[in-house]
């Protein structure tokens, strides 16, 4: 009697702390610790990061750089992450969290001086590239991150080109110019490069028992830099940038869903930007499922429409003037937060609204296959347009439906400081993280 009263407590304490690790998914947290410099509304606290950081499996600091004379990993914000002890602070969440692994993030299109350095790194020789390993485990050792995460600002896809005050004939051999060409005649020899560094790295790095972790930026191609079966085994967690596939800084002249599920099938779009493509493009070459984290921005991107855009608002938009005005908390021409993305949707206080305050008509997306977008068409002086590609709690909650049909590891958010984590919009506090945290579980 009493044994079989102990076999089955064991067995269900079995039941409920097994499985629940097996199946648990990634909720990989970005935080970019400018969130922190930001002002009023846009200010993120240590304590919104406490309340965010029961959601999240990860949360990986942005971000660290490289020295582009040493090439030895290099503290970027001094008086914040060292001064002002930072680095320190943010790791020292994890006595309440204890089961939470932090890592340090290095690149992240936040170090950028000299960005060239990430291919001289590549180029430099194990003897040179040991110093960035000792460099790099040095500072993770010190502030007590869990690990390091790759981050490296490559050389991009080039966009498009497009000429929207050309004609017909223009138009019709447009696909032959409007397509990815070669930069880097190199990448060959830089994804072996990456390859021997990224097993050195590892190498160092298990003889303390921490995590290596890449993430692919977006518009880093992956089949230039990245051979995923030869990388795979030493890294712990993969993170793809599947978002920001087109910007108002990038694509200035138009307009499109800038992180699509899937491929848009209609008119001249490029084939790999979209979040099924870039996963595939990984599964393909058969890497553990497990490994795979999907990017998901919690900003939106935001374009000035013009006069010659047109009224309908159906991507992609052509004749668009690059990135929109910066919103009042974020002042990030080209980027509003989903705060700021609430609050120009149709509600009762901003029916009457005029000029840049005015209502913008909100496209969803019943398929869920593209995402959102919603836009204001420039009034008659042309001034006032405005079309916005973003993710909402739903969208977001589709994109981790994905990863759950897929079995896929899980999803990294981008980033913290960037949801609604004041509950501006409906009260709920973080609501991009925890719309994913529950299609997650
Ligand atoms: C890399 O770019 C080429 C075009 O240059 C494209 O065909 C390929 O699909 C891209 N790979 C990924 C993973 O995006």
């Amino acid at each position: 009697m009493r044994f079989t009263t102990i076999y089955l407590s064991l067995a269900l304490a079995m039941l409920l702390s097994q499985p629940f690790e097996a199946t648990a998914s990634n909720l990989v947290c970005f935080y970019d610790s400018r969130g922190f410099e930001r002002e009023g509304l846009a200010q993120f606290t240590l304590a919104d990061m406490e309340l965010a950081m029961q959601f999240c499996t990860h949360v990986i600091y942005g971000y660290a750089g490289l020295d582009a004379k040493t090439l030895e990993l290099q503290v970027l914000n001094q008086p914040l992450d060292l001064q002002k002890r930072h680095f320190a602070s943010v790791t020292a969440l994890k006595q309440k969290f204890p089961y939470i692994k932090v890592l340090l993030s290095v690149g992240g299109d936040r170090d950028l001086e000299n960005e060239e350095k990430y291919i001289k790194l590549l180029e430099a020789g194990r003897q040179n590239q040991n110093r960035f390993i000792e460099s790099a485990l040095e500072t993770v050792r010190r502030f007590d991150f869990d690990g390091l995460d790759l981050a490296f600002q490559l050389p991009r896809n080039k966009p498009r080109k497009v000429h929207s005050d050309a004609g017909m004939a223009w138009k019709s051999f447009k696909k032959f110019f409007t397509g990815d060409f070669i930069v880097d005649e190199e990448a060959d020899t830089h994804r072996e490069q990456f390859t021997d560094l990224v097993r050195d790295l590892s190498h160092a790095i298990k003889q303390y028992d921490l995590l290596l972790s890449l993430t692919v930026l977006p518009n880093v191609n992956s089949s230039w830099y990245y051979d995923a079966p030869s990388i795979i085994n030493f890294l712990d967690i993969v993170n793809l940038g599947t978002f920001d596939f087109l910007t108002p800084t990038r694509n200035p002249e138009e307009a499109d869903y800038t992180a699509p599920l899937y491929e848009v099938l209609t008119q001249n779009r490029l084939g790999h930007y979209n979040v099924n493509y870039q996963m595939e493009h990984w599964l393909l070459q058969r890497v553990p499922l497990n490994k795979l984290n999907i990017g998901i921005a919690s900003y939106g991107r935001a374009w000035k429409l013009t006069k010659d855009s047109g009224v309908e608002g159906t991507p992609v938009v052509s004749a668009t003037d690059g990135p929109a005005p910066a919103g009042v908390q974020t002042k990030t021409p080209g980027l509003l937060n989903w705060a700021e993305i609430c609050q120009l949707l149709p509600n009762p206080g901003n029916a009457n609204a005029k000029g840049n305050a005015a209502p913008v008509r909100r496209v969803g997306d019943p398929t869920k296959r593209y995402g959102n977008y919603a836009f204001r068409a420039a009034d008659e002086n042309g001034d006032y347009g405005l079309w916005i590609s973003y993710e909402d709690p739903d969208t977001a909650a589709s994109k981790a439906q994905y990863v759950r049909a897929k079995n896929l590891g899980g999803v990294a958010l981008f980033d913290l400081t960037l949801d609604d984590f004041r509950g501006q919009c409906t009260g709920d506090r973080f609501p991009m993280l925890r719309a994913i945290k529950y299609r997650l579980l």
